[in-house]
């Protein structure tokens, strides 16, 4: 659905009159519960998107019957703003996040965004939250856009209206500790032809059932293999996955029901900088099985925007813990990681132009 009317959008700024800012613990912050002053709104009706506003970030009211909440039509990025040791304000290749939103807008039936409706609000909510943005070291502004279908009906069809938000949260990192995981191989994240490539919410709620059993069982989260036969590695539902084998670096392909994650893709670019052989390629559960039980999974990380880098401790599988070696200095896992910080907190070249000022 693409918008006929390129009518010449200004943004309106209300600023709240007292920020919660003094309130905010900075040395202990949660993923996730902490949402800055601000918020970013803009509705779509009438085939194109009106009244963009900055705004306290506030509560919003609906009726029963509007239509994401029955029929999910609402997709959603996760992408992060850093705050570098002059004071400036980065966002880290947020042109991928807002293809990425129209490439889900296109297959959940919503109306794509125009660019300076995405890029004009994040820059204008960025700036006016800008002392949201923490300089803690391993802490930074995540930033949540989403856009959902508003229309108040319940018969079964794409919406007419839809409001695209942005708000964002301080946050320390998602994963406090090393993860665990299980390669999962009863219950399908996403399956050909679905929508597991498309950033919405029902892949979230699909993975939910799946990970709070392999939580109960010690594991934070699983490692979702093809919804078909099981047969192979795809993602982990909040990270892409990669694995260095036999010295080489392996990570999924994308498909129909892998999320193209900016986060992977970058790992892989910086891969090829650093001469690091790297594969996106089908990998088997049969091929992990037998490198874990040999001893050649050298390395295995998650890799997202919340996730940034996570090392796995462990790999669950069939009822046996595979232990994996540590992230430390020497490892590919942990030189990427400090690459992608430092090349975020403008300590290197940033040769491929990802960072953009606020
Ligand atoms: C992100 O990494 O931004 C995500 O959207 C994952 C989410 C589960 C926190």
């Amino acid at each position: 659905m693409t918008e006929t009317v390129e009518e010449k959008l200004s943004i309106r700024t209300e600023k709240v009159e007292k920020s919660r800012l003094p309130e905010v613990d900075f040395e202990n912050l949660p993923f996730g519960r902490v949402f800055s002053d601000h918020m970013f709104v803009a509705d779509y009706k009438d085939n194109g998107w009106h009244d963009l506003r900055v705004v306290p970030y506030a509560n919003i009211s609906f009726s029963p019957a509007m239509s994401t909440l029955h029929y999910a039509q609402s997709i959603f990025e996760g992408m992060k703003a850093y705050k570098r040791a002059d004071g400036g304000v980065y966002l880290f290749r947020p042109d991928e996040n807002f293809n990425r939103m129209n490439i889900s807008a296109n297959r959940m039936c919503m109306p794509e965004i125009r660019e300076e409706v995405f890029m004009d609000g994040l820059k204008e909510l960025i700036k006016l939250d800008q002392g949201w943005v923490p300089g803690q070291e391993g802490s930074t502004l995540y930033i949540r856009p989403f856009m959902f279908a508003a229309d108040d009906f319940i018969g079964v069809r794409p919406s007419d209206t839809y409001k695209f938000m942005i708000f964002t949260c301080p946050v320390a990192s998602y994963y406090a500790e090393p993860v665990r995981v299980r390669i999962e191989t009863d219950y399908t994240r996403a399956a050909k032809g679905g929508v597991g490539y498309a950033k919405t919410a029902g892949n979230y709620a699909a993975s939910l059932y799946a990970a709070r059993n392999a939580q109960k069982d010690g594991y934070h989260q699983v490692i979702w293999t093809d919804g078909a036969e099981h047969k192979y590695i795809e993602e982990s539902g909040t990270m892409n996955l990669f694995f260095k084998i036999d010295g080489t670096l392996v990570t999924a392909a994308l498909g129909d029901s892998v999320l193209n994650g900016i986060t992977r893709k970058s790992i892989i670019q910086l891969a090829k900088d650093f001469g690091q052989p790297v594969e996106e390629r089908r990998i088997s559960v049969e091929e992990i099985d037998k490198a874990l039980k040999e001893g050649r999974v050298e390395e295995a990380f998650g890799a997202g925007t919340a996730a940034v880098v996570s090392s796995i401790k462990t790999v669950g599988h069939q009822g046996t813990d595979y232990d994996l070696p540590p992230m430390v200095e020497g490892t590919f896992a942990y030189k990427v990681k400090e690459t992608l910080h430092n090349i975020r907190m403008g300590k290197v070249e940033d040769k491929h132009q990802w960072m953009v000022k606020v």
